[in-house]
């Protein structure tokens, strides 16, 4: 009998994001020596970047791990252009803009991507998960929230962005309006539905997964865990059991 073999399609690398949401870089660095690159990704956000600055996020990127800069650039075209550009020249893995900038903002991000040492992937904010429709409406768009968000996907989609931050809820909705391989990046991910902190629509990471959602952005259910690499661990588990089960195997 010949051996199986996995299919190529399979997800072989970790989906997991760690948000380090810190304004210290000592508990940053205690947290990822616990932590391994082979299990999770890491994402800088504007607090840990406005306190630890550049450098930092070089020295996670030599310490081996893919840095998702988490600084929803938006701007004029050009000075997004150069941010992306200066961005990218740190090795970061990952970078991000937002969608309403338009899309010749987001052409230009990517532009200076591609002028860059290094490619990172590129994806949009479309709606901030912290506004409602009535926040909407304040800022003078009147479209359905839902209509909106699946509109500013499509637009990143054709600036020729990777993918977009979403929740693991609307991941099919945008698949279905963009591409199948449209990366979703999503947050608001809780390990039981009792704990939700300051999210509102959340999911555990296996139903996000099983969503089809791209990449789990997990802050504080692993930060703030008694031991965040055992927890991170038992979650890649629950994932690779689904993944492997799921996975057509080919003879
Ligand atoms: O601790 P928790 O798992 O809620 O952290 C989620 C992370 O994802 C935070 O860094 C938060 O800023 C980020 N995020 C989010 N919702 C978005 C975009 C980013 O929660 N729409």
């Amino acid at each position: 009998m010949n051996p199986l073999v996995l299919d190529p399609t399979l997800k072989t690398e970790s989906p997991i994001i760690v948000a380090l949401d810190y304004n210290d870089e000592k508990a940053v660095m205690n947290l990822v020596a616990k932590l391994s690159p082979d299990l999770c990704k890491l994402k800088v956000g504007k607090e840990l970047f406005t306190t630890g600055g550049p450098e930092l996020v070089k020295k996670l990127v030599v310490s081996g791990y893919k840095v998702f800069l988490d600084l929803k650039f938006h701007d004029i075209p050009n000075t997004v252009y150069k941010a992306c550009k200066a961005a990218s020249n740190l090795g970061v893995w990952m970078l991000n803009v937002h969608a309403s900038g338009g899309q010749k903002m987001m052409e230009m991000a990517k532009t200076g991507i591609v002028e860059a040492e290094h490619q990172p992937l590129l994806i949009a904010v479309t709606t901030l998960t912290s506004m409602t429709q009535e926040d909407l409406t304040q800022t003078g768009i009147t479209t359905a929230i839902n209509t909106h968000i699946t509109n500013l996907a499509q637009l990143a989609y054709n600036s020729g962005l990777d993918g977009v931050v979403c929740s693991a809820n609307e991941v099919g909705h945008i698949k279905e309006h963009t591409s199948p391989q449209f990366l979703t990046v999503c947050p608001g991910i809780r390990l039981t539905q009792e704990i939700t902190d300051d999210q509102q629509r959340i999911m555990t990471p296996l139903l996000a997964i099983q969503n089809n959602a791209d990449y789990l952005v997990i802050g504080r259910p692993i930060t703030q865990a008694a031991d965040p690499y055992i927890t991170l661990t038992e979650i890649l588990f629950s994932l690779n059991r689904f993944l492997f089960d799921s996975t057509t195997f080919k003879a």
